[in-house]
């Protein structure tokens, strides 16, 4: 159990919080967390419902009505507080993602600090939102804009990342006055808790972060978020289907919505690159949490003049990681989330090799390790016909592409349907920016791979979805604009 591994156990609860406190689900049912690694069982988590999630939509109904009245100041200190707090903790939070997640517990380190990395830009963006003043056209009239909290929203978090997933989502919501209902992914509920835990601590009012935790009735649960008149913005990270699901189900009370769905990122690299830093750009990019990013590169385009020697770094590189599980010191690449992740990756792989692509790394099982495990994969030859380039594959399988010119690889590049991420390599300026502009995705990576910063406006274009996170627009999608205009009668 995860309360023998972690260096703080009081931070390894099973209930879901509402209102305050850590509550079983009404049936006493419960669900496992497992290590992905080794399928030990972690913790066995509430398994709550509807009438549940009913309830914590009403504590943060009933706490919106106070907490929409703090100064922003005041919440800025909660927010600062809850982010000293993680820090205090970031051995124990880590030790949880890496155990439910599977990722190396360097990574996880990684995420704690970027996930606190939100607490913190976001205390410090609470007292700056503001309205404008604007001169009208009717000499009498003043205008003013308030920036007012949405209200109680739910905020939808995948596995990838259990930690900093939440905190994107609620650090922005907290700073803007409202109040929250979080549905964590069912693989990865401990991060999430454990978070809740450390915001009472802060000192947020109860009723303020309310977390259901639901395996069974993940569906019903997620379309009462969807659907109840009293939650007015819902905000989702995962996949474009699901995404569009979650849509259909909003529809029906005009819900301000924000979604950051699949990507398929291009990642280019032009023959006027430099070359050691492309493969490690590449390396840091696709092979991150060993491929489970929405971010991560998925179809590696490289010119023909250097392909050749590309991959043969790319390879020298990749050889050299350590997979195992994620709490292994030694670990450099950790399991994917479960066994169907591991299948899709072997789909891709083999449908790319009955169609001519040639492995030149991995290309199998890590059946010796577990059926989550698969060894990390680079495919020389890869064509436009193939699964890999048409899906995100979410997993250790580096797509090599080869290509003569610019506009072809632009081309290339924007056919997809989905827009998230897309990272190219070139030494010359002008294509620099041309190729910036003309890529059709939401985040550029020039001559780096690793672009996350809570700084950075995340979010996509086409079916990546819409809506930005982190930044300082990432309170605008919590808040909502409010004009006055006032008659001034003259003396
Ligand atoms: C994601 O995979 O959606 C998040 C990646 C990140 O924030 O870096």
């Amino acid at each position: 159990m995860a309360t023998n591994i972690v260096k703080n156990p009081e931070l390894v609860k099973e209930s879901s919080y509402i209102n305050g406190q850590f509550v079983s689900s009404d049936s006493g049912r419960k669900f496992a967390v497992k290590n992905p690694a080794t399928e030990e069982v972690l913790a066995e988590v509430s398994d709550c419902g509807v009438a549940e999630a009913n309830r914590a939509v009403d504590a943060a109904v009933e706490a919106f009505k106070s907490f929409k009245k703090t100064t922003p100041r005041s919440r800025s200190k909660l927010l600062r507080r809850w982010y000293e707090l993680m820090m205090e903790n970031a051995e124990t939070l880590a030790q949880l993602i890496s155990l439910e997640n599977g990722k190396p517990l360097a990574e996880a380190k990684g995420e704690v600090n970027y996930s606190a990395s939100f607490l913190e830009w976001f205390s410090e963006e609470a007292p700056r939102i503001g309205g404008q003043t604007t001169q009208t056209s009717a000499p009498a009239n003043r205008l003013y804009t308030l920036k007012q909290p949405v209200g109680p929203v739910a905020i939808l978090t995948p596995w990838n990342f259990p930690s900093a997933m939440i905190t994107r989502k609620a650090a922005a919501a907290l700073a803007a006055g409202c109040t929250i209902v979080a549905k964590p992914a069912a693989e990865t509920p401990l991060s999430c808790l454990a978070l809740a835990h450390l915001a009472e601590q802060a000192g947020f009012p109860k009723g303020v972060f309310n977390v259901v935790t639901t395996d069974k009735s993940l569906k019903d649960v997620g379309k009462l978020l969807c659907e109840h008149p009293k939650i007015k913005k819902v905000s989702f990270t995962g996949s474009t289907a699901v995404g569009k699901l979650l849509m259909g189900q909003s529809a029906s009370t005009m819900k301000k919505l924000s979604f950051e769905l699949g990507g398929n990122a291009p990642f280019i690299v032009f023959d006027d690159a430099d070359l050691d830093l492309a493969v490690d750009g590449a390396i840091a990019c696709k092979f991150r949490h060993t491929g489970q990013t929405c971010i991560c590169a998925n179809r590696i385009f490289v010119h023909k003049k250097i392909y050749d020697e590309f991959a043969k770094r790319l390879v020298e590189k990749v050889k050299k990681f350590k997979l195992g599980p994620g709490m292994d010191s030694s670990t450099t690449h950790g399991p994917l989330i479960h066994a169907r992740a591991a299948q899709k990756v072997d789909s891709h792989v083999k449908d790319a090799v009955s169609k001519n692509a040639k492995v030149l790394a991995g290309g199998t099982p890590a059946t010796d390790l577990g059926a989550s495990f698969y060894n990390i994969t680079v495919l020389s030859g890869v064509t436009k016909d193939m699964l890999c380039m048409n899906e995100e594959t979410f997993g250790p399988l580096a797509a090599l592409v080869k290509f003569s010119d610019e506009q072809e690889v632009i081309e290339l590049a924007n056919s997809a349907e989905v827009g998230l991420a897309g990272y190219f390599f070139s030494e010359n300026v002008s294509r620099v920016y041309r190729v910036a502009e003309e890529l059709e995705v939401g985040m550029v990576g020039v001559n780096t791979g690793a672009i996350s910063d809570p700084a950075m406006p995340f979010g996509g274009v086409k079916e990546s979805g819409f809506g930005r996170e982190g930044a300082s627009m990432g309170t605008d999608e919590y808040t909502v604009v409010k004009a006055v205009t006032v008659a001034v009668k003259s003396n």
